[in-house]
């Protein structure tokens, strides 16, 4: 049986020095691969709601959209450690309310961890979800629940305050019990001190390679979504185009009679030829062709 990336396999890749991979999966298919090719992490970010479910932001994601997509996942994951974001609302208004909902992302959506979006604020809710032994991953820098709060997708820490506010997040998150912690859009040099600061793994997305992971949204390195990508991602494919051409091909093979071929159609069973189905044929044409009085034909 394949051994299960536990927390505790993540904290130790930091300590030896082994960069951590995880990138985000809302499907059984690209989960799959995802596990197949050996990526520890896989993460199902809220971030579904800008690349599968077509919103804006992520702050209209609900917990069924969650579950629905974690669900999927973990139907195809074996190896990688699942983590499940939690969506906006359903861990910051009592720890008890987030514990009922992580639960839920554990017991019935089969992730093995959650994540949540801030820090201070949010410590004794990850100590809460922590006790009752669902594993938590932070998220700092930007946010993107907060998206109108902090006015936009912008590079976060940018002062000696917000670094300091940072340092204070990322500290008190571990202390509170996080696992790992998620640097978004913060410039290299701090999230490299941030990432030597703390105990445990930071796993970047716009944060420099000086973390110990690194996170991608799968939609991004894939291109899948045509139009530009955000500047701290790196296409590995063109998706976008090779799925396009499919279905022009496609399209233009129907409408020419040449989908589907002989190799994708079925012939007719050794009991059965050509003329008996013709003579059905007739008999149905010839019904039809007489205004329909005569007794309709039956079929068996
Ligand atoms: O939802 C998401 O995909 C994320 C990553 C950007 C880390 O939170």
């Amino acid at each position: 049986m394949t051994q299960r990336v536990t927390v505790a396999d993540l904290v130790a890749m930091k300590r030896r020095g082994e960069r951590i991979v995880m990138v985000t999966a809302y499907d059984y298919p690209t989960a799959r691969l995802a596990d197949e090719v050996g990526i520890p992490v896989i993460l199902v970010g809220d971030s579904l709601g800008n690349t599968v479910l077509g919103y804006e932001t992520t702050v209209p994601v609900t917990l069924g959209d969650m579950l629905h997509h974690t669900k999927a996942v973990t139907r195809a994951v074996h190896r990688a450690l699942v983590v499940a974001d939690m969506p906006f609302l359903t861990y910051q208004v009592t720890p008890e309310e987030a514990l009922r909902n992580a639960g839920r992302l554990v017991q019935e959506g089969g992730a093995q961890a959650v994540k949540v979006e801030g820090g201070g604020p949010l410590v004794e809710t990850v100590a809460r979800l922590v006790r009752a032994g669902i594993p938590v991953m932070g998220h700092l820098g930007l946010t993107p629940q907060s998206v109108h709060a902090l006015g936009g997708y912008r590079v976060q820490a940018r002062s000696a305050a917000a670094v300091r506010q940072l340092f204070a997040d990322a500290l008190a998150l571990e202390e509170a019990g996080a696992f790992a912690i998620v640097l978004e859009l913060i410039p290299a040099p701090v999230a490299r001190a941030v990432s030597e600061v703390v105990h445990v793994p930071t796993i970047g997305i716009g944060a420099g390679p000086g973390c110990d992971g690194q996170v991608q949204v799968l939609t991004d390195l894939l291109h899948l979504l045509p139009g530009p990508l955000p500047r701290h991602a790196r296409a590995y494919a063109d998706l976008a185009s090779v799925v396009s051409d499919a279905l022009r091909r496609y399209a233009e093979d129907v409408r020419n009679g040449v989908f589907p071929g002989e190799a994708e159609s079925f012939g007719l069973p050794r009991d059965l030829d050509v003329e008996t189905v013709q003579a059905i044929a007739e008999e149905f044409r010839t019904w039809r062709g007489g205004g329909r009085d005569g007794t309709r034909p039956h079929g068996r």
